[in-house]
């Protein structure tokens, strides 16, 4: 690509006739009509040398071929958006489920898909024996225990691993502005270290990632995230914990878009200086908040914020992936039923979010042409 926009340059400086010249020459995408193939994501992540994927509802993935087809055709990346999790792996305290968690691994494999492992350690999506079962005395255990058998268990297979999901929540109040989660209540802060310690141990060559969100945009909230955040990964990096990425879900409000400006962009920078890849690892827009009923005005709105928030984040070369949380909106999680029906459409909880680049046919919406642009701009 970035031959052919050399050429391009040299073209327009030459003042050649351009009626002549490749549509791509006028900015237009080489068969913008098309979105698989050389107009697939993938094509175009890869030939910038970019990941580009989605959230896998492998439930989806086992009944539905076209679905499959879709992330076959588009995506060079995948996470699983629950199977990893500690509640669908753990059964029981002493029995694991990996019915699901093998199946998106065996499907990636076979289509030349990298992996994204989610996650090792979160305070949500705790199995129903948790609270029972894990206590001060034996949660060390538990979570070393989890970890070596589930990163041993695809060892080599996993690009990058979610040691760590949303240990920062400064509304707890806590020093440090940890997330008063019951890992924090039984371990204190050093249950981050345990996890990625051990995480490194079991699989050194997969790249340990801490991920968190509401950490994109100027508000305060947002801003006192990231400085708590970015003050974890240098206590981290200062203490030789093994830390090798930043993973920031991107979960975007249509409505508070505007505030992403240099607050973001100035965290990835250090992130970048620090030796630290940044990852988009779940990214959707949430339209609840757009007065618009009619969904075409709402996906263009949409789309928009795709392509300004990747093109942004793609100016950092330390932004190497950018995945979408889910990929055709009828399974987004913002449109799961009730209570994120409420949780997330309040204001319209009847009304289909429209935040994902693909429609309930899986096919292309303004948002995956915004996104697929967004994705070239790594060449500029
Ligand atoms: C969500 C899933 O999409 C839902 O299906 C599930 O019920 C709850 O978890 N941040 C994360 C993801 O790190 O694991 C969450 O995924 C969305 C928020």
């Amino acid at each position: 690509m970035a031959t052919r926009r050399a050429f391009g340059r040299l073209l327009l400086s030459s003042g050649a006739c351009l009626t002549a010249a490749p549509r791509w020459l006028h900015g237009q995408q080489p068969g913008a009509e098309e979105f698989t193939g050389a107009g697939s994501l993938k094509n175009h992540a890869a030939a910038h040398g970019l990941y580009t994927g989605a959230a896998v509802n492998v439930a989806l993935m086992r009944k539905d071929a076209k679905y499959r087809q879709t992330l076959i055709e588009q995506y060079n990346i995948v996470v699983a958006e629950r199977s990893m999790k500690w509640g669908p792996l753990r059964p029981t305290p002493t029995t694991f489920f990996w019915g699901d968690a093998d199946a998106l691994v065996d499907f990636a494999e076979r289509h030349g898909m990298a992996i994204r492992g989610h996650n090792l350690c979160w305070h949500e999506a705790l199995p129903t024996w948790f609270a029972s079962t894990v206590n001060k005395g034996n949660a060390e255990r538990f979570l070393t225990d989890h970890i070596r058998t589930v990163v041993g268990r695809y060892k080599g297979k996993i690009r990058a691993w979610d040691v760590v999901n949303e240990a920062i929540e400064p509304k707890d109040g806590l020093p440090e502005g940890y997330r008063n989660g019951p890992w924090y209540q039984f371990l204190g802060p050093r249950f981050i270290d345990i996890a990625f310690r051990t995480a490194r141990e079991a699989d050194p060559h997969a790249l340990l990632t801490y991920n968190d969100y509401s950490i994109e945009t100027d508000s305060a909230e947002d801003t006192k995230k990231r400085e708590a955040i970015a003050a974890l990964v240098e206590r981290m990096r200062d203490k030789g914990v093994p830390i090798d990425a930043v993973g920031v879900q991107s979960h975007i409000s249509a409505t508070s878009a505007a505030q992403i400006d240099g607050g973001l962009s100035h965290f990835v920078a250090h992130m970048q200086g620090l030796g630290l890849k940044v990852f988009i690892t779940e990214l959707d827009v949430n339209d609840d908040g757009l007065a618009a009923n009619e969904a075409a005005a709402r996906e263009k709105t949409v789309a928009g914020i795709y392509g300004s928030y990747v093109t942004g984040m793609l100016r950092h070369k330390a932004v190497t992936d950018v995945l979408t949380w889910g990929t055709a909106n009828r399974w987004s999680w913002l449109n799961a039923p009730a209570p994120y029906g409420v949780k997330f459409r309040p204001k319209h909880p009847g009304r289909e979010e429209v935040c994902l680049p693909f429609d309930n046919n899986y096919q292309p919406l303004p948002a995956f042409y915004a996104l697929r642009r967004a994705l070239d701009s790594r060449a500029l």
